[in-house]
């Protein structure tokens, strides 16, 4: 049967308002058409109409919450090797950025990167991939960015887009050929982003890109070379990101608002100017607290100000060896709330409707009729508790565009 109804349910839709920012259904139900991987109808059990439940295949959720499948919008789960040498170094007293000065850092990772095989990479980015969707994620954004040369970006670029066919999910890659300077052209940024806007050339042509994104940085590249970046990405009609004011104010955030930005992610260091040019443009502000967890940062995004100029507020995972390197999306709505003193309706709304709309995706991260079908339905008795408890993963069930996708727990 291709279309299902889940009764006894309790809908977090995600499109709320002031006084109820999850949009929360008690008593719910839900249909979903799984030809067409899409929601007929989300509302009160009371009210749907006789003629829409005939013919669906009933499932009693008895008494589960469901909401969008999350979305973990910013990740570079594709990477060789790991930096567990470097954080025992930091916890020594070297930073973050020391360490990439001195050739660690991203570096040490592209080395390890370009080394492994397609098939080794895929086999350790597919233990990560497990563990995010294990807590009821079904969209991901991969980064390139360990290559930083055609082949091994491509390489990784593969790897991501393979990690769909075998799970799932639906990953949308990001082309982060700007990421870090390769040793072959240290000191030569500038023909380092030469080389950067032939891979971009090269890897769209393939089919390999979604959005690309810059990381803008003294450590990285400066708003110049960013600017090349993105003025190539746009000839191509490809959406732009930008690690933005993660570690110092670059003016990243008013370049990337220049080009329409997605998304920026990072922003401890944004500036008042820098937001006002997010919300005028109406990107989406990322945030990162897992990097700003583990490199021990101690200045926080301005949350305040993004809030009170409606800037939509993201949250992700960063997946990482280097800054981030955690497969829970869940932590991350406790380490938002706890952190960044996010309100916990903020932060689920930052792993649904804002993630969802950082990737540029419309059609998901809200439940309501034509959105996809991506749900999870969690054994909890409210939302909130999602971000409260720390390292536990309620019991779960998940659709993926319109299909049952496994879990843990009692079955609807
Ligand atoms: O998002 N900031 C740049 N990129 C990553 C860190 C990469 C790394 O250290 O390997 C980030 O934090
Ligand atoms: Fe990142």
């Amino acid at each position: 049967m291709s279309r299902h109804l889940l009764t006894h349910c309790h809908l977090a839709t995600m499109q709320g308002h002031r006084d109820d920012p999850l949009g929360l259904i008690p008593d719910g139900a839900l249909i979903w058409d799984e030809a067409g991987a899409a929601i007929v109808w989300a509302g009160a059990q009371k009210d749907l109409p006789s003629e829409l439940r005939a013919g669906c295949e009933i499932h009693d959720a008895q008494g589960a919450w469901v909401t969008p499948g999350l979305i973990d919008c910013h990740t570079h789960l594709v990477f060789g090797g790991d930096r567990s040498a470097e954080f025992r170094l930091r916890l020594h007293g070297a930073s973050y950025e020391e360490i990439a000065r001195s050739g660690g850092g991203i570096a040490s990772t592209v080395a390890a990167t370009r080394q492994a095989s397609a098939e080794a990479l895929l086999t350790r980015s597919l233990a990560r991939l497990d563990q995010l969707l294990s807590e009821g994620v079904t969209t991901v954004e991969i980064k390139s960015g360990y290559g930083l040369r055609s082949a091994d970006e491509g390489k990784c670029l593969q790897v991501a887009r393979q990690l769909g066919q075998l799970r799932p999910v639906d990953i949308r890659t990001t082309f982060l050929g700007a990421h870090a300077l390769p040793p072959e052209y240290a000191g030569r940024a500038d023909a380092y982003i030469d080389e950067v806007l032939v891979m971009l050339v090269d890897l769209h042509r393939q089919g390999l890109i979604d959005a690309v994104d810059v990381f803008c940085e003294k450590i990285g590249f400066n708003l110049e070379q960013t600017e090349r970046v993105f003025r190539a990405a746009h000839r191509l009609g490809l959406p732009v990101k930008l690690h933005a004011e993660q570690l110092s104010d670059m003016d990243g955030a008013a370049l990337a608002a220049r080009y329409a930005a997605l998304s920026c992610d990072h922003l401890e260091w944004l500036s008042p100017s820098g937001a006002q040019r997010l919300a005028q443009a109406g990107t989406v502000a990322v945030l990162l607290p897992g990097a700003f967890y583990f490199l021990r940062e101690t200045r926080l995004p301005p949350i305040g100000l993004l809030r009170e100029l409606g800037i939509p507020m993201a949250l992700a995972s960063d997946c990482n060896p280097g800054s981030s390197p955690c497969t829970s999306l869940l932590i991350m709505l406790s380490m938002g709330c706890t952190l960044f003193r996010l309100t916990p309706e903020e932060a689920l709304l930052g792993v649904t409707r804002h993630a969802a709309r950082a990737l540029g995706l419309a059609d998901r991260g809200v439940l309501a009729a034509g959105r996809r079908a991506d749900l999870v339905l969690w054994r909890i008795d409210h939302p909130v508790e999602l971000c409260y408890h720390i390292g536990h993963r309620p019991d779960l069930q998940v659709i993926q565009a319109g299909l049952w996708a496994g879990g843990t727990g009692r079955p609807a």
